[in-house]
């Protein structure tokens, strides 16, 4: 994994995963929400000034979450962790969200199972992340392992719902954001 620079990350991009995964919590009822590979902070910025709730972030980079740290201070448990081992005790939250993140992670089925281990029975996952139209999604996963972001894979639709489905998610909703994103949620 390579670590990222606060800068180098396209705002633009981001707040679009963001609003997508806003309007997915609007139909949610919940008392507390982590995200994973929550960077600076910036959704949990936004979904601690909507919602009552208590927030958890966790980011496999000390200095992404410095940033957030400054941001957020007491408003949220913020932990340094990787999404495999996630330093949270068995079914305690009632969402988890990931949004550009997922795309990093080198063995996704088992951040899947990591997800489900601390979930609340009947927890929601929200999963934004990038997307290819599918005649260039074989070349930019042959590429994609060279660019400098620490990137693994850019997922289909069947591919997330086989990875959700062998982990024993249910409910398995896909939408295409726009032509490089998508935003899937599932429950356990
Ligand atoms: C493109 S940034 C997105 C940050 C944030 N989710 C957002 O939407 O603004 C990807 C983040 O995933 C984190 N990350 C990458 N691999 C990770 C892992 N295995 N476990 C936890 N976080 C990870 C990176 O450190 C980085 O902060």
């Amino acid at each position: 994994m390579v670590k990222k620079k606060a800068g180098d990350y396209n705002e633009e991009h981001g707040k679009k995963l963001h609003d997508g995964v806003i309007s997915k919590l609007n139909h949610i009822s919940f008392n507390n929400l982590l995200d994973v590979g929550c960077g600076t902070g910036n959704l949990l910025s936004r979904i601690s000034s909507k919602y009552e709730v208590k927030i958890a972030g966790v980011d496999i980079s000390p200095d992404m979450l410095e940033i957030a740290r400054d941001k957020l201070g007491e408003k949220a448990d913020l932990r340094v962790g990787d999404s495999e081992n996630l330093p949270f005790d068995d079914e305690c939250f009632d969402v988890i969200t990931c949004t550009d993140s997922f795309h990093h992670y080198p063995h996704p089925g088992n951040v899947l199972i990591e997800f489900k281990r601390i979930l609340k029975p009947e927890g929601h996952i929200i999963i934004a992340d990038l997307s290819v139209p599918q005649p260039f999604k074989q070349l930019s996963n042959l590429l994609i392992p060279f660019t400098k972001d620490g990137d693994v894979r850019i997922y289909s639709e069947s591919e997330i719902r086989k990875l959700l489905v062998n982990t024993g998610f249910k409910g398995f909703e896909w939408e295409q954001i726009n032509m490089s994103a998508f935003i899937v949620t599932a429950f356990k």
